[in-house]
């Protein structure tokens, strides 16, 4: 396989996958940890190797170190590999899934931007999602009886426990406490603003087709997702958060070993479950508008992006990023058309948001 941000979370979780079932790894793409990756070279001996900068090749132990977008993309394009693994971080994800989706090959994909940002121009049949919560979904489906809702669960991110009035002064360092497991730096700020859960409806929307979407907050992350049938049943998906297992489905399809531990229910006891509202996650506000018009999410995901490296400068508040969101998002009510104004619509939100 092709594994593009191997040094990630997901990314590390893939090799563990890898490392247990024996897989090959032709191409591994990773950013500026090359310690990490130098690492991963030595062990899985890879054919060849990606990172982000030029002035790192030489830190790398290879003889093969392609660099930056183009490098990806050559990689890609230069594999006999039919699988790509998707878990780079951001808008960046989704050149790398359309080459390799053009490429004939199937994309396991971790990075939900690609599809937040671009799902109407992205052949849905050639991407297998690697998020808990549409593996729940996917798995709650084989049933094939008429549904009716489909939701997806949220752990309520850092501040799912904090004072109201405190949210304006919340730190970097505040947002990064997520209270239930570890992931990378974007995706966990997106959890403590919920933006993470409306990606998350808008991918559901993207692989499943039009329907009724919702998400709660469930504080265990136990639950993944929940199915209401038009019976009058709902099923729930349980099992531990641990990406290994949606992973091991979208890279191999079938799995028949353990890979987590089932869940003592008598052990945990019990659930608690909470509405997601817009008081604590202003995001939640252009939610249904969203779900209705999908191709707006990319200007969603630009103005996300924008704002999320004004809040690591420094430069606005935690709340100050949903703020431009929904500002943005006001603004822009135009949808792109093609891929080029996908990729021009991109670069207008970010600047309105730079600038605003
Ligand atoms: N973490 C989870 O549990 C989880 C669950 C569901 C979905 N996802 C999604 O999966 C994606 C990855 O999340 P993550 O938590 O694994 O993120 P992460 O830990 O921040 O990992 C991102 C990876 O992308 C690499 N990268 C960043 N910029 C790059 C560049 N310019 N060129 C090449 N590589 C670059 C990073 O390399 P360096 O570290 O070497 O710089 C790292 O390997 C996101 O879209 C996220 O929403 C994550």
């Amino acid at each position: 396989m092709i594994l593009l941000g191997s040094t990630g979370s997901i990314g590390t979780n893939t090799l563990a996958i890898a490392r247990r079932f024996n897989l090959n790894i032709d191409v591994l793409v990773a950013g500026k940890s090359i310690d990490k990756l130098n690492e991963q070279i030595k062990e899985f001996s890879p054919r060849m190797v990606v990172i982000a900068h030029k002035q790192d090749c030489v830190k790398v132990n290879h003889s093969q170190v392609l660099y930056g977008e183009e490098g990806i993309l050559e990689a890609i394009e230069s594999s006999e590999s039919s699988l790509v693994i998707n878990s780079l971080v951001g808008f960046l994800g989704l050149k790398p899934t359309l080459k390799a989706i053009e490429c004939g090959k199937k994309v396991a994909l971790a990075n939900k931007e690609s599809l937040v940002a671009a799902g109407a121009f992205i052949d849905i049949s050639k991407i297998q999602p690697i998020d808990s919560e549409h593996f729940g979904l996917w798995y709650l489906l084989n049933d094939k009886r008429p549904v009716k809702k489909m939701i997806i669960t949220a752990s309520g991110g850092a501040f799912r426990n904090w004072p109201l009035d405190k949210l304006q002064n919340a730190t970097l360092q505040d947002a990064l406490k997520h209270p239930n497991w570890s992931m990378g730096q974007k995706i966990t700020i997106d959890s403590a603003s919920m933006v993470n859960k409306t990606f998350e409806l808008l991918e559901a929307r993207w692989l499943f087709g039009e329907g009724d979407y919702d998400a709660i907050i469930e504080t265990k992350s136990l639950i993944h997702a929940l199915i209401d049938f038009k019976d009058g049943s709902t099923t729930a998906h349980f099992a531990h958060a641990d990406m290994k297992l949606p992973i091991s489905y979208a890279i191999m399809g079938k799995v028949e070993e353990e890979i987590l531990k089932p869940i003592n229910l008598v052990e945990v006891g019990s659930l608690e479950f909470r509405e997601i509202k817009k008081e604590r996650y202003p995001i939640w506000e252009i939610k249904d508008s969203l779900l209705k018009n999908p191709k707006r999410g990319l200007v969603v995901n630009a103005a996300n992006e924008a704002a999320i490296e004004l809040f690591i400068e420094g430069k606005c508040s935690f709340l100050d990023i949903s703020k431009k969101i929904i500002q943005a998002y006001g603004h822009f009510d135009n949808e792109a058309q093609s891929l080029d104004e996908v990729f021009e619509l991109d670069t207008e939100v970010r600047a309105y948001v730079k600038q605003s």
